[in-house]
């Protein structure tokens, strides 16, 4: 098989280029700028795509000639697109459609993975239960926009185009490599300077009363391998664990495993407009279509995280 993963310089995008490095796949490893760390193992190249630059996009397809292509490609942090919703939708919705586009024409034949997210759910959040596929979409911030607009076009151009095409939703995913902007970084990277003494003993924390449901990354990535390899039905296919927790409790087991005492102090800046407060899903669809359940508990996965950031503060 032979994989374009977009993205390929980002947190997921890097371990799921590795992944599939070990596999003995052939991967052609795109991202819009040079990757710092070259590409692993000798069946992988670096491409480069740009998808403000279509003309990239279809040269890329060309050399590489993939059977599957993984867009992880994307802008994505919530508090981001408050910020710039523009660049939010020109990259993922606008960016998508591109590469619809030119996989239309390159490589018809591949098999799609767009990654969306538990955002595009929105409030219906709020109804407290696990989401399916099914639940309805009631996005509430730009991010959420961008990923729901991308995904439901992605679905329309495949039906129309004939394209294999799985839309992921992920919910909440955190491991080594993850950059702050993102809870578990945010806290970690904090924890860490904390214990070098490179800032007062204080942790600055948002709202810690919202329920999310959170993956390690190597779960998310394994998934990610298995709908590619399977092909299951196209559409719309949830990654998540079905627990929710309240990030106090993740900051609670993280604070147990810091080297000294640590205070916390609420940021009201650090709160969000319109944050949906609870998002659990239901993996169910993929568990049924590959077999699919994550391997990592969450403790194990914060220890990790955290042995990561001591090791590259
Ligand atoms: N980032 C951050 N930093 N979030 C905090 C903090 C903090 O210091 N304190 C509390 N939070 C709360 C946020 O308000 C939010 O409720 C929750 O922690 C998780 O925040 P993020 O890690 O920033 O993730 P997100 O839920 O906004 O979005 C992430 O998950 C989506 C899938 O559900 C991103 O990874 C998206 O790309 C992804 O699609």
């Amino acid at each position: 098989m032979r994989v374009l993963v977009t993205g390929a310089g980002g947190f997921v995008g890097a371990k799921l280029t590795e992944a599939l490095a070990r596999r003995n796949v052939a991967v052609g490893a795109a991202s819009a700028r040079p990757l710092s760390h070259p590409p692993h193992g000798a069946n992988t190249i670096g491409l480069e795509l740009d998808l403000l630059r279509p003309e990239t996009i279809r040269q890329a397809l060309r050399t590489f000639r993939p059977d599957a292509v993984v867009h992880l490609a994307a802008q994505s942090t919530v508090s981001e697109s408050w910020e710039r919703p523009d660049v939010t939708i020109r990259t993922n919705t606008l960016g998508t459609i591109e590469l619809l586009k030119a996989l239309k024409d390159e490589a018809p034949g591949a098999v799609v993975l767009t990654a969306g997210s538990s955002e595009e759910y929105g409030a219906s959040g709020m109804l407290g239960i696990p989401l399916t596929e099914e639940a309805p979409c009631m996005p509430q911030n730009p991010y959420a926009v961008s990923k729901y607009a991308a995904g439901q076009i992605a679905l329309q151009f495949a039906r129309k185009q004939r394209l294999h095409l799985i839309h992921v939703r992920p919910f909440n995913h955190f491991g080594p490599g993850q950059k702050r902007g993102f809870v578990v970084a945010d806290f970690i990277s904090q924890i860490v300077a904390i214990e070098r003494g490179l800032r007062e003993p204080v942790m600055s924390v948002g709202d810690l009363s919202a329920e999310r449901d959170f993956t390690y990354v190597d779960d998310v990535v394994e998934a990610y391998i298995q709908l590619i390899e399977r092909k299951p039905d196209p559409g719309i296919y949830n990654v998540c664990s079905g627990i929710p927790r309240t990030i106090e409790s993740l900051l609670t087991l993280l604070l147990r495993q810091s080297s000294v005492p640590i205070g916390v102090r609420r940021d009201e800046s650090k709160r969000r407009p319109a944050e949906v407060k609870l998002f659990v899903g239901s993996a169910a669809k993929l568990a049924a279509a590959t077999g699919w359940i994550p391997a990592t508990k969450v403790e194990a996965g914060l220890t990790e995280t955290l042995q990561w950031w001591r090791l590259h503060f």
